[in-house]
């Protein structure tokens, strides 16, 4: 068919950034196949969602997007689609029968046979691949085009913990950890295509271990931290109740390690971070993250706390907004509990109404405003380093990057400094981000 001349590829993302990694990856090698990225769907000749289902919001999203391409098919009868991520893998062959005008599915795993999937469904095959299993690793390295500055890099899939209400566990497997050769190759790959900065991944990168080795997470640091030409080093998502002293001090010790730690505490009641299955208790956690504050004392904490799990109380809630003043986060992602399919909370008792939900959250997240804006005018003063990105969203003039807490700092100066490391003075602090001016460039920040 004619129209298979023009590959184009449109790629629609949803979920977390294991996702967002996995479709960069998705890219690369339809790129390999002569696919270009377009930003429309209605541009495309092939469409690719790569799908969330850690709540039933997102699911439903999946649905209604779908749902609106069977038009976009009916004018282009060519047009390919297909669904990966966790909805696929959530789902698998039911999705080929409740949407006629799908033709492939694949689950997280089954990232690297998408080239196959497209060739064969051009060739009229219809099928859902969703075996989850080893490697964790992508076991190959596709390096994007045009990375920018900063990467994700994955060190681990899956997840063991079995937190009561979470999906995860069943639709991305068993934890696996990717060698760390593997890991080291792929950053030094994208070193050189320019990255200077790497955000690790993985659902619980605490529990790290190379395969091969042993080493764990503070050791896998160690190593990272010592690609040349590498400036920067995130990681997320860090569990708690594997929050050892050794990545503390690899916090710490390590120059390229950044001063930010998303360390979610799900809620601040014991009696429902029991039956969350959380593995800590509110003590414990604030012990963790007075260990972590007494070695890194800047460190900026994010959390994710859910409201409204089944039995959740006037008083359960009210743990967690206390536990919100005793931390003092710096981020916090705030979210209605949701039913999920497989999971334990999904079956027992004492749901809440979703008014209490609702309500629950808009105190949360007020709270949190007041707290997110105070400790942003306390960086008032103070003297950072910043990743420049590239002009600010907003303001004329004015240029923006990250400080080593991850923290938005926009601030006057030229576009020439995009891609370097300069050193700011805060100036004000706002809801979400800092305002800062520019100090004489000293030259001992640049690699
Ligand atoms: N591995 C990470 C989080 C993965 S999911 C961790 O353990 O922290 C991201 C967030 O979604 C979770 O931290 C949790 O706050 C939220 N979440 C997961 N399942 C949920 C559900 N069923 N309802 C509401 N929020 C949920
Ligand atoms: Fe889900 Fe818990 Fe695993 Fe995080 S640690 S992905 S919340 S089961
Ligand atoms: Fe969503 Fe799957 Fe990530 S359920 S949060 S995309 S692991």
């Amino acid at each position: 068919m004619a129209s298979h001349n023009h590959k184009r590829v449109h790629i629609a993302t949803f979920g977390c950034q294991m996702n967002a990694y996995d479709s960069k990856r998705m890219a690369g090698m339809l790129a390999e196949m002569g696919y270009a990225q377009v930003q429309r769907p209605d541009a495309a000749d092939l469409i690719v969602l790569n799908t969330c289902s850690v709540r039933r919001l997102a699911e439903e999203k999946v649905y209604s997007y779908v749902g609106e391409l069977k038009r976009l098919k009916r004018e282009k009868p060519w047009l390919i689609i297909g669904v990966g991520g966790c909805v696929a893998q959530q789902e698998g062959d039911k999705l080929l029968k409740r949407l006629p005008h799908l033709d492939f599915v694949f689950g997280p795993d089954a990232v690297t046979s998408l080239p196959e999937l497209v060739t064969e469904a051009i060739q009229g095959k219809r099928q859902a691949l969703t075996k989850l299993g080893p490697p964790a690793g992508p076991g190959r390295i596709i390096v994007p085009a045009e990375p920018g500055l900063r990467a994700m890099v994955t060190v681990m899939t899956g997840c063991d913990n079995f937190c009561s209400y979470c999906v995860v566990p069943y639709v991305r497997g068993r934890e696996r950890s990717r060698p760390a050769g593997e890991i080291l190759d792929e950053v030094a790959a994208l070193v050189a295509a320019g990255v200077r900065e790497v955000t690790l991944l993985g659902q619980n990168v605490n529990s790290y271990h190379d395969p091969d080795s042993g080493l764990d997470f503070a050791g896998l640091l160690g190593r990272v931290n010592d690609v040349e030409g590498l400036w920067r080093i995130r990681f997320t998502t860090s569990h708690p109740k594997d929050l050892g002293q050794g990545l503390i001090e690899a916090m710490a010790g390590l120059n390229k390690v950044m001063e930010q730690m998303h360390l979610p505490a799900q809620s601040g009641s014991n009696r429902m971070l029991k039956a969350m299955n959380r593995g800590y208790t509110r003590e414990r956690y604030l012990e963790q993250v007075r260990r972590l504050r007494e070695k890194v004392p800047q460190v900026a904490l994010g959390s994710d706390i859910i409201v409204g799990f089944p039995g959740e109380t006037a008083e359960d809630f009210d743990q967690s907004l206390s536990l919100l003043r005793e931390v003092r986060y710096d981020f916090l992602y705030s979210f209605k509990y949701s039913d999920r399919p497989f999971t334990k909370a999904s079956r027992i008792e004492g749901k809440l109404e979703e008014e209490t939900k609702s309500s629950r959250l808009v105190e949360l997240q007020a709270l949190q405003r007041e707290i997110g804006l105070q400790e942003h005018q306390a960086q008032a003063g103070r003297v950072e380093e910043l990743l420049v990105e590239g002009p600010a969203k907003h303001g004329r003039g004015l240029m923006s990057g990250r400080s080593r807490a991850g923290r938005v700092v926009n601030f006057s100066g030229g576009p020439e400094l995009a891609g370097s490391l300069v050193m700011v003075r805060i100036t004000l602090g706002r809801e979400n981000s800092l305002a800062g001016e520019l100090l004489p460039a000293t030259g001992e920040y640049k690699a």
